[in-house]
């Protein structure tokens, strides 16, 4: 193992990051300080602490999201506190959860509602230029909602779009600045916010602008803003495998410290330490090394470089 660990030191990083598996996204993380291999006994023992702890890694996934808040009891969906499941579903394995998906798991209270007035219109989620042609489009969006909520005159259906369009121009001065302000408000108590339209038992979260959930920069194409992608890792301990059946027995937030999480940034994951409970000769379980790792090369070989020396 020393031997192996002095070669692992003078080969690239990217020699050990051959696990990829199809529409999972790995956690990049650098070298460990320590190297990639290392002598020890056991894994209840001396078996190193996971790299994301021991080098105090954190989440770098530009999206804005506080477990707390949401787990707390402000937060209600038909009158109970949200639980894990509401938003992480075991994949078809059952072994990891499915991506998380703004349509699925944000926007029955995140609505995307810009305007206090007419709550049953909805700003589209997506691309910025979506977005833009969308507010462009409001005169035929109220004139739509005119129809549909039983205005038949023309001249009826004018009144109601003018008398809109000037409510709106007077919280944002002209159509630019509503589109700059819901490209880059973050703050829920701007005068975009339209909570106050419903009543106090209503579940649903204020719309502020892209940026209450988005890195959101200036400087795309036709004067556009740029939204930072989202990208949630769904594969944390890429060099271990896990599997969420097995595991079944315990809580989520025995291994995951979800309910006092206030920022993107933490890392949610166990110790080594709290495994040991269980895979260790005291816990009862296999500690085997096999149990967590395949130390199989991939299929087709390591890279050149590695087989050389
Ligand atoms: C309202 C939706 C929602 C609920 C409810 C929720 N989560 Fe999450 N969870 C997210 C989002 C969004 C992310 C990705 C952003 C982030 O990393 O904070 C995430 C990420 C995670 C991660 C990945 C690791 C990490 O640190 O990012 C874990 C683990 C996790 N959640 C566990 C839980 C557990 C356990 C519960 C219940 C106690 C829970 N979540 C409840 C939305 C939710
Ligand atoms: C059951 C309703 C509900 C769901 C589902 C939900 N939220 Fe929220 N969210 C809220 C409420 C309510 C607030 C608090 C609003 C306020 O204080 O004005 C909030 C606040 C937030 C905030 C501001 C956080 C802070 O620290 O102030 C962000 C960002 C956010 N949610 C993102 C998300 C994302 C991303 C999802 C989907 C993964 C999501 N929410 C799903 C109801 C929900
Ligand atoms: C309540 C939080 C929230 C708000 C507000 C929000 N988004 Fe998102 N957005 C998300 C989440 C979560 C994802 C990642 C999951 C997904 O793609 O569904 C996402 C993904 C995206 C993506 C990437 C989609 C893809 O297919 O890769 C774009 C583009 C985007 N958002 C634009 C916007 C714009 C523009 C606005 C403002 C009109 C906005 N978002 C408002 C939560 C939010
Ligand atoms: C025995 C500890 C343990 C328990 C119990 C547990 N998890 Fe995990 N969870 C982990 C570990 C370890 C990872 C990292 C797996 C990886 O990277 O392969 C993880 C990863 C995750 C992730 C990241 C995305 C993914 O698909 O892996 C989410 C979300 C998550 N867990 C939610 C939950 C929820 C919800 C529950 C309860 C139903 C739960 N976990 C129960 C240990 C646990
Ligand atoms: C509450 C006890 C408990 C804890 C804590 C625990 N495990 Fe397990 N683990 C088990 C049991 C029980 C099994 C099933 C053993 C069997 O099938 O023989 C298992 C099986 C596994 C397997 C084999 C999965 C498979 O596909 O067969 C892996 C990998 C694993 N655990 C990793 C971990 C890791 C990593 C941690 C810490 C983040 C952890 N476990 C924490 C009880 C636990
Ligand atoms: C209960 C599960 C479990 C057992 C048993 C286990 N490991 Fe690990 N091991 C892990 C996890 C999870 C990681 C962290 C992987 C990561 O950060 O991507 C890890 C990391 C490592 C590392 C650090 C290098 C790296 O890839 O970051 C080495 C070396 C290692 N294990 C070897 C062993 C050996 C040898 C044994 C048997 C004596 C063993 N492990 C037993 C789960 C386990």
């Amino acid at each position: 193992m020393e031997a192996s660990l002095k070669q692992g030191n003078t080969l690239p990083a990217s020699v050990f990051n051959y696990r990829h598996s199809a529409g999972r996204h790995f956690f990049q993380v650098p070298r460990p300080e320590q190297g990639y291999t290392m002598a020890f006994q056991s894994f209840a023992g001396d078996h190193p602490e996971f790299q994301i702890h021991s080098q105090h890694l954190t989440d770098t996934n530009a999206l804005n999201f506080n477990h707390a808040l949401h787990l707390s009891g402000l937060v209600q969906l038909s009158g109970r506190k949200l639980a894990c499941a509401d938003c992480h579903q075991p994949d078809a394995a059952n072994t990891h959860f499915q991506p998380l998906r703004f349509d699925r798991h944000c926007q029955s209270c995140h609505s995307l509602q810009f305007d206090a007035h007419n709550p049953q219109l909805h700003i589209p989620h997506g691309e910025p230029a979506g977005v833009r042609a969308y507010l462009r489009s409001l005169p035929t969006q109220y004139a739509d909602l005119a129809r549909r909520s039983g205005l038949t005159a023309q001249a009826d259906t004018e009144k109601f779009v003018a008398a809109q369009m000037r409510l709106l121009r007077e919280r944002a001065f002209n159509g630019e600045n509503l589109e700059q302000q819901i490209f880059f408000a973050s703050d829920p108590s701007k005068q975009l916010a339209v909570d106050t339209a419903r009543g106090p038992e209503s579940p649903r979260a204020r719309f502020a602008g892209c940026a209450y959930c988005h890195e959101v920069k200036p400087g795309g194409v036709d004067g556009l803003p740029r939204i930072t992608p989202v990208i949630t890792p769904d594969r944390w301990l890429i060099r271990g495998e896990f599997n969420h059946a097995k595991h079944a027995i315990a809580n989520c937030t025995t291994c995951h410290a979800a309910p006092s999480s206030r920022r993107t940034a933490d890392i949610l994951l166990p110790t080594k330490q709290s495994c040991t409970e269980c895979h260790s000769p005291a816990g009862g379980v296999s500690q085997s090394c096999s149990t967590c790792h395949s130390y199989h090369a991939p299929s087709g070989g390591f890279p050149s470089q590695a087989s050389s020396h």
